[in-house]
């Protein structure tokens, strides 16, 4: 499900290869191209990524992933959201097996579903792809945080996280022809300059994104909307939101949502909340 239509594109003003492209609609994983196994990717550890939240309808599919940022609100993908109303979703928190009631596990109704104003899933005239990719989603009670469901800490406005060594999870597709994975999976992936990623994907990239990649590593179907973190002075922030990538999730840059492009937006909503 979630598959967006994929967009055939790229040619004329790419400076490298011409690549086919397609959203990566729902999910995330990592895989291992020589082998069926995921590579670089592997079984986390329970709970040692509190803030990751499943989003799924509510017969229990999980179609996208999501980040704790505070006990009401998951940040996710935009592209995520986009035909979903907030009654046909909910939330897992507390989550590691998604086959198994493991009793850690909290299920929350939305609210709210908030789009980034400036999101927009094609922007031919500018030859990006999914700007400001970014969705919130309002807790219709809040997460009761504990030791396996903890929000993630925001980044710091000042740096880049580009030239990093961060950790993408998800329940992902574990290959383009594999199925999304039960068990949590986590893979560390080095993050790019943004000019490193143009050089495949060309104006597809603009400044609100973090492009990472580590050969044979790659969110797939099913990882969108889910965490990149990187390690700073106090502990892993979110750095990026899962938005698109290669159709073969395979090795290319895969592509997420800079948070700290959109910490005034993100502050905003939840202040409103507040108010
Ligand atoms: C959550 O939503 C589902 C589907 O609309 C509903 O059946 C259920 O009662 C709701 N749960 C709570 C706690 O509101
Ligand atoms: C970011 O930089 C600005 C200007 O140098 C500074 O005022 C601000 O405190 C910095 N923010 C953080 C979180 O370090």
């Amino acid at each position: 499900m979630h598959t967006f239509i994929p967009t055939v594109l790229l040619s004329h003003n790419i400076k490298m290869k011409p690549i086919f492209i397609s959203f990566l609609a729902a999910g995330n994983s990592v895989k291992n191209i020589l082998s069926p196994q995921i590579s670089g990717g592997q079984n986390v550890f329970p709970h040692d990524f509190p803030w990751q939240a499943s989003i799924q309808v509510h017969t229990g599919h999980h179609f996208c992933g999501g980040a704790l940022i505070d006990p009401y609100w998951v940040l996710t993908a935009a592209h995520c959201m986009e035909h979903h109303q907030p009654n046909q979703i909910r939330v897992v928190l507390g989550e590691h097996t998604l086959s198994e009631a493991e009793g850690s596990e909290q299920y929350r109704n939305i609210s709210r579903i908030v789009l980034s104003p400036f999101f927009n899933a094609v922007r031919p005239e500018y030859n990006y792809h999914l700007p400001y990719d970014l969705a919130m989603l309002e807790l219709s009670t809040p997460a009761n945080l504990n030791s396996v469901v903890k929000p993630i800490s925001l980044p710091d406005p000042n740096r880049s996280y580009s030239g990093r060594f961060c950790i993408l999870t998800g329940w992902g597709n574990t290959g383009v022809n594999e199925d999304g994975a039960d068990v949590l999976q986590m893979a560390e992936v080095n993050t790019l300059d943004n000019r490193m990623c143009e050089d495949t994907w060309g104006y597809y990239i603009y400044f609100g994104n973090l492009c990472v990649y580590t050969y044979g590593v790659a969110p797939c179907q099913g990882d969108s909307g889910g965490p990149l973190v990187c390690l700073d002075n106090n502990g892993y922030v979110l750095a990026g939101i899962s938005s698109w990538a290669d159709i073969d999730c395979g090795d290319h840059p895969s592509i997420y949502t800079r948070v700290t492009e959109n910490l005034g937006w993100i502050r905003d909503v939840m202040d409103k909340r507040r108010a």
